[in-house]
């Protein structure tokens, strides 16, 4: 099997985007002649500069494994990431993993889910069209009744209000270029040492600039879980 992963960051100018196209166009007749799931299997993914909003009213909803394999996405998860459903099932979740998302996050959203914890996390996904979108995303964790181990994850998302956007985004920028620079450990140590001199935890940080604390984002993932459990 062959795969291709291809991910090209528009920033680099006109003529790379033109030969990201061409690329894509092979990509598309190779996936064509060979057909999906065969013997190629093909992702193509370029970054672009472009929103996607969200539709305040629908939720993402996505179910993995214990190791973050998609084993269910709702339609709206399906709409949105522009992926077939087929493409999806079976993925790692990381198939819609934006490059300006820092890793301290995802180390942090991991921690905590083996931990059999929740987390709020603020998220820029990418579509496989290349366009992005902000979620604000809650979890719950499947436990074996019998055994006791973890047997997957529920995510609940919904789309990130405006205003923690604003505050998240130079966040995630200043966290990504300082991972660039000195890698996780410093991302890590950039975020502990804002949050002491805020003297607050990640939740109370996150809780504070996404509103959840305001009650009716509370009851909307209480009633999420509910519902899907
Ligand atoms: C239930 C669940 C949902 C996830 N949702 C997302 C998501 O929406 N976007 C994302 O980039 N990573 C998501 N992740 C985290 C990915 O598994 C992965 O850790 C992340 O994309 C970073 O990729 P990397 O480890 O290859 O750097 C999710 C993980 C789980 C368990």
């Amino acid at each position: 099997m062959i795969a291709v992963k291809k991910r090209v960051v528009n920033e680099l100018g006109e003529e790379i985007d033109q030969a990201q196209d061409d690329f894509a166009d092979r990509l598309f007749t190779l996936e064509s002649e060979n057909g999906v799931g065969g013997e190629f299997e093909v992702v193509a993914n370029k970054v672009l500069d472009e929103e996607i909003i969200l539709d305040s009213k629908k939720y993402i909803l996505s179910k993995t494994d214990k190791k973050g394999i998609i084993e269910y996405g709702n339609e709206y998860f399906v709409e949105i990431s522009g992926y077939r459903e087929d493409e999806l099932i079976g993925q790692p979740h990381n198939i819609i993993r934006h490059p300006d998302m820092p890793k301290v996050v995802f180390k942090l959203l991991w921690k905590r889910i083996q931990n059999r914890e929740n987390i709020v996390a603020v998220v820029k996904n990418l579509a496989k069209d290349g366009r992005y979108y902000w979620v604000m995303t809650e979890f719950e964790i499947k436990i074996d009744k019998i055994t006791n181990e973890i047997t997957g994850y529920f995510a609940y998302r919904k789309a990130a209000p405006r205003k923690a956007i604003e505050q998240i985004a130079p966040l995630y920028k200043k966290l990504l270029d300082i991972e660039k620079a000195s890698g996780l450990e410093g991302s890590q140590k950039y975020l502990a040492a804002l949050l002491e001199a805020e003297h607050k935890t990640y939740d109370q940080f996150i809780d504070e600039v996404t509103g959840r604390n305001s009650g009716m984002m509370k009851l909307w993932f209480m009633a999420m879980k509910k519902f899907f459990s």
